[in-house]
C-alpha cells in the first residue's frame, strides 16, 4: 500500500516537473511592454490601464495583439514570509486588480522578474523565491513572465531558468515564459526546452544602427545577429530579437517600416514598446498591417533567413504554409536602390514553378514571377511580397 502511494507520488511529480508548458505561444506572442517608453520611473497603474484601453481602441487587439506586460520596477521588497511586495505608490490597487482589468478587456497580463538577487533596476529578484513567486503570479492571474539575468554572479543560466520553468509549470496556470539572458549562454541552443521565447542580444534602442553605452543596439545591428538562428525557432519557442521600437522618437517612419517588416520576417515576438495612447496614424498603420502580421503569425512557424547579401542590399525569405513564401528586399543604404533581374537570381529556396506576387505594404501592386523584377527601393526601406503558387 505504502509502496503504491510512493509510486503514485513519483509518477505525479515526474509529470508535473521537467517540462515547459506546451500548447502556448504556438505563434510568436504579440503585445505591449512598458520598458522601451516608460522604463523604471514612469511605469504605474494608470499607464498600464490606459495602455490596455488604447490596445482596444486603436484596433491593435483586433489585429492580434494580446499581452499587456509590466517590465521592471513594480516591486519594492519582500515580507517576512518571503512574498514579493508590490510598490503601492505606483500600483495602489495591486496586481490582481490590474490582471482583472486587463482580462476584462479580452487581453492578457504579463509581469517581469529576474533570476538573480536583484532585477536590472535593483528591485528584488526571484533567486531563492522561485516557487513562491510563481505561485503569487498565478494567483494574481499572470499569463506571461519575462525573466531577466542581472545580479546572477555564480549562477548557471540553464539551471536558473529551468528552476523557474518548473515553478511556473507547477502552478498549473499556462504562463508564457520569456527568457532574457541576452543570448549570453548561446541561449537558442537550450532554451527551446525551457521557455517560449528567448532574447538573442543585448537591449534594443530606437536607432537605425550603432551601439550606445556599450550595450544598446540599433535595429540593423540586432538584425545581423539573427543570421543562422532560424533553425532554433518554431511553434512554442521563438528567438527574440527584443521588443519593438516602432514609432519611437529616433526612428523615421521608413526605418520603423524596415524594423517591423524584418521582425515579421523573423517570426519574432511582436511586443510593441511605444506609447499606444497617442500613436500617429502612420505608426498605427504599420503596427496593424494585417498582411505583415499574417506573415509573422503563419502557423508553419518558420523564421525567415537571409538568402542574398550585397552589403547594403539584402534579400530575406520566410517560408509560409501551403508552399507560399514571403520575400523581403531590403535597402540598408542611404541611396535609392535599383533592383533589376530575374526572380531566380536571388537564391530563393524551394522556388519551384510560377508564382503570383503581392506587395504587402501596397496590396494592389501585384505581378508574376515569370516577369523580371524592376523596382526602386528608397533609402533605408523595404519591398516585401507574398508569393502564391499559380
Ligand atoms: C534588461 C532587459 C531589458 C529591461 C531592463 C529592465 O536590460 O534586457 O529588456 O527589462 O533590464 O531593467
Amino acid at each position: 500500500m505504502k509502496y503504491s502511494l510512493f509510486l503514485l507520488l513519483l509518477i505525479a511529480s515526474v509529470t508535473l516537473y521537467g517540462q515547459k508548458r506546451e500548447g502556448i505561444a504556438l505563434t510568436p506572442p504579440m503585445g505591449w511592454n512598458s520598458w522601451n517608453t516608460f522604463e523604471c520611473d514612469h511605469v504605474n497603474e494608470t499607464v498600464i490601464k490606459e495602455m490596455a484601453d488604447a490596445m482596444v481602441s486603436s484596433g491593435m487587439r483586433e489585429a492580434g495583439y494580446q499581452y499587456i506586460n509590466i517590465d521592471d520596477c513594480w516591486q519594492i521588497g519582500r515580507d517576512s514570509s518571503g512574498h514579493i511586495i508590490v510598490d503601492s505608490i505606483k500600483f495602489p490597487h495591486g496586481m490582481a486588480y490590474l490582471a482583472d482589468y486587463i482580462h476584462a478587456k479580452g487581453l492578457k497580463f504579463g509581469i517581469y522578474s529576474d533570476a538573480g538577487t536583484k532585477t536590472c533596476a535593483g528591485r528584488p529578484g526571484s533567486k531563492g523565491y522561485e516557487r513562491i513567486d510563481a505561485q503569487t503570479y498565478a494567483q494574481w492571474g499572470v499569463d506571461y513572465l519575462k525573466y531577466d539575468w542581472c545580479y546572477t554572479e555564480g549562477q548557471e543560466a540553464i539551471a536558473s531558468y529551468t528552476l523557474m520553468r518548473d515553478a511556473l509549470y507547477e502552478t498549473g496556470r499556462p504562463i508564457v515564459f520569456s527568457i532574457c539572458d541576452w543570448g549570453t549562454s548561446d541561449t537558442w541552443t537550450w532554451a527551446g526546452e525551457v521557455g517560449h521565447l528567448w532574447r538573442t542580444t543585448y537591449d534594443i534602442t530606437d536607432r537605425w544602427d550603432g551601439t550606445v553605452w556599450g550595450n544598446l543596439l540599433g535595429i540593423v545591428n540586432i538584425l545581423e545577429k539573427q543570421v543562422g538562428l532560424e533553425k532554433y525557432a518554431g511553434p512554442g519557442g521563438w528567438n527574440d530579437p527584443d521588443m519593438l521600437e516602432v514609432g519611437n522618437q529616433r526612428l523615421s517612419l521608413n526605418e520603423s517600416r524596415v524594423h517591423f517588416t524584418l521582425w515579421c520576417m523573423l517570426a519574432a515576438p511582436l511586443i510593441t514598446g511605444n506609447d499606444l495612447r497617442n500613436m500617429a496614424d502612420p505608426v498605427k498603420e504599420l503596427l496593424t498591417n494585417r498582411e505583415l502580421i499574417a506573415i509573422n503569425q503563419d502557423s508553419l512557424g518558420k523564421q525567415g533567413f537571409k538568402i542574398y547579401d550585397e552589403g547594403n542590399f539584402e534579400v530575406w525569405q520566410k517560408p509560409l504554409r501551403h508552399g507560399e513564401m514571403a520575400i523581403c528586399f531590403l535597402n540598408l543604404g542611404n541611396r535609392e536602390k535599383q533592383v533589376e533581374g530575374r526572380w531566380d537570381t536571388f537564391n530563393i529556396r524551394e522556388f519551384t514553378g510560377a508564382y503570383r506576387w503581392q506587395n504587402l505594404w501596397n496590396p494592389q501592386e501585384q505581378g508574376e514571377t515569370e516577369e523580371a523584377l524592376s523596382l526602386t527601393i528608397p533609402p533605408r526601406d523595404v519591398w516585401v511580397v507574398r508569393l502564391r503558387k499559380r
